[in-house]
């Protein structure tokens, strides 16, 4: 029995995490081994993050799993990735079903191989039904380019006159992202000591609240989770108003 989960308070939940899952690499190399073996590892983690957030129910987990700039690492870590991508949706679908996930996938997918793209479209379909928790995957994802993107086909729209320049607000904006049919991010969190985003859900993360630990991605537990959370919700989040503010409503 977790004594951290006993302290989160199941009214003051985020209803979406997002989760940069860093550090693989560095946990393989301090093990003398290569960094394919540090991903191999990371599979329980992400085991563990999608029971923590389920066990609570949490309706919203963005993991981010493949940025656009990872393809420019060296081609036999990529197929290494690619690889076990197939073999993780393999293995895992059915435990995904189970659980009454549905899951989604954000991205540009056309750079992905065959193979892989399959396997997600059969995992997003085979769970297209399930309504306890969204389990979203960002592979091959930027938000500069998702945000690019965005802004071409709202021009398109101007142009074609389909909507004036002055309807353009953050509701039909958002309505061009992947993330549309998504709540914004709660509470972001990245692994391995590093504080940046790497190009992730720049839009989508205006109001995040951001947590950085300094545990590699392998080692990430339920309870780290469940303390991520405690933490959230010791936060005040004012959204531009004052404390006072937020005491009385
Ligand atoms: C995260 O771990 C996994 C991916 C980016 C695919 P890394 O592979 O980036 O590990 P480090 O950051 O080099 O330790
Ligand atoms: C971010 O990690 C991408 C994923 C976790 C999938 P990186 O390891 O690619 O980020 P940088 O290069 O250190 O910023
Ligand atoms: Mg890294």
């Amino acid at each position: 029995m977790s004594l951290i989960k006993d302290k989160i308070d199941p009214d003051n939940l985020p209803k979406h995490v997002a989760v940069i899952m860093d550090g693989n690499g560095r946990w393989a190399k301090s093990r003398g081994e290569e960094r394919t073996f540090g991903h191999r590892n990371a599979i329980n983690a992400v085991r563990n993050a999608i029971n923590a957030c389920n066990e609570i129910h949490i309706p919203y987990l963005t993991l981010y799993t493949f940025s656009s700039e990872n393809w420019n690492r060296p081609a036999e870590e990529v197929n290494t990735l690619m690889n076990l991508l197939v073999e993780t949706l393999l293995l895992e679908a059915e435990e995904i079903f189970s659980k009454g996930l549905r899951m989604h996938v954000i991205g540009n997918l056309d750079k992905l191989p065959p193979l892989v793209k399959d396997q997600l479209n059969r995992v997003v379909e085979l769970t297209k039904e399930n309504t306890k928790g969204n389990l979203v995957l960002a592979i091959s994802y930027g938000s500069q380019n998702e945000i690019l993107n965005a802004v071409k086909n709202i021009s398109e729209e101007v142009k074609e006159g389909k909507i004036n320049a002055d309807d353009i607000d953050e509701k039909l904006f958002e309505s061009h992202l992947y993330t549309k049919d998504f709540p914004p991010v709660d509470l972001l969190i990245r692994t391995s000591g590093e504080i940046r985003i790497s190009n992730f859900l720049l839009w989508q993360i205006a109001y995040a609240e951001l947590q950085f630990l300094d545990v590699l991605w392998p080692d990430f537990t339920k309870d780290i989770f469940f303390q991520c959370i405690v933490d959230y919700q010791n936060k005040e989040r004012r959204f531009g108003k004052t404390g006072e503010q937020i005491k009385i409503q």
